[in-house]
């Protein structure tokens, strides 16, 4: 290991928690945790401030040799100037798979292609990380007792467990070995909605039942929740064919020296987010 200080930003997150542990438990000296609320994270220095406001920020690069930092922070060249002009050395970017093959004209895929263009062009060494969606995505299903609506509920994904991505990045940000590279994580498998539902089920002993949302209800409940250009790049990835994220990589296995974890093994880690305080017989 040739760093002694790395800062996550977004590490009270489902990812940045998991690069923190992985941090802490390769024995990196100083890990510090950022995000808008500052708010702690165990074995890290918790730090405040807001990617979007890029003064508030510049203090914190200092002291730092590595940076974990997810795409799509407005003025990305801006920000890497910054943690290059306090020192940092290093930053692994949390970019997504979407970006393989992507169209620019597509906004999802789009800033996680800025803020790809901008690591590699920051003259620090960089590492990219293109996950596939995550495990952790079935939270918002939480607290699970019945049925579950689901978009795309016909869609396939190889889902990956953010502890997984976590390693992979905690690896990249100590390891020079890795510098220079785009590294496609996925899980171990592909499977439905429906099949992870059934995963949840099986473990919290309960009858649950994953009915399809049709895309217009699903169109109209995601545009009251997001802008209008998100939507229709999910649409685009999903419906559009503009995004396979149905396949399995062997990066996460080959980097890490064991399988990638499965949707059950996740499951049984998160089980209790799941649980209702008061669940009706
Ligand atoms: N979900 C997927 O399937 C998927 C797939 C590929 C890529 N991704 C990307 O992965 C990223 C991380 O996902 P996640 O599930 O870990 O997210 P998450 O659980 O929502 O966590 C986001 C983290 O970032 C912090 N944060 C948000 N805005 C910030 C800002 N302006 N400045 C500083 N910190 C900020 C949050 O804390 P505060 O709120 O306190 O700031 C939190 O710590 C997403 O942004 C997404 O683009 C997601």
């Amino acid at each position: 290991m040739d760093i002694d200080t790395a800062l996550v930003v977004g590490a009270t997150g489902n990812v940045g928690a998991e690069v923190v542990r992985a941090l802490v438990e390769l024995g990196v000296p100083a890990v510090r945790a950022l995000s808008r609320r500052g708010a702690p994270v165990d074995g890290a220095t918790a730090v405040t401030g807001d990617l979007g406001d890029r003064a508030s920020v510049a203090d914190a690069w200092r002291g730092v040799d590595a940076v974990f930092l997810p795409a799509g922070h407005p003025d990305p060249p801006g920000l890497l100037a910054d943690m290059r002009a306090a020192g940092v050395r290093r930053v692994v970017l949390l970019s997504t798979g979407a970006v393989v093959g992507g169209d620019l004209d597509n906004a999802v895929t789009r800033f996680n292609v800025v803020s790809e263009a901008a690591v590699r062009d920051a003259e620090l060494a960089w590492t990219v990380l293109r996950p596939s969606g995550f495990m952790s995505n079935a939270l918002g299903w939480a607290p699970l007792t019945g049925v579950v609506r689901e978009p795309f509920a016909d869609v396939g994904v190889a889902v990956i467990d953010p502890a997984d991505i976590g390693a992979v990045a905690a690896r990249a940000l100590t390891d020079p070995g890795l510098a220079g590279r785009s590294l496609r994580l996925t899980g171990p498998e592909v499977s439905l909605p429906a099949d992870r539902l059934a995963v949840l089920a099986d473990l919290l002993g309960r009858d649950l039942r994953l009915e399809p949302e049709p895309d217009d209800a699903a169109r109209a409940r995601m545009s009251g929740t997001m802008p209008e250009r998100y939507v229709d790049a999910f649409f685009r990835f999903f419906r559009g064919g503009e995004y396979d994220d149905g396949h399995v990589t062997s990066v996460v296995p080959d980097l890490l020296g064991r399988p990638a974890r499965t949707f059950r093994e996740w499951a049984e880690v998160h089980l209790d987010a799941f649980r209702a305080e008061t669940v009706r017989p």
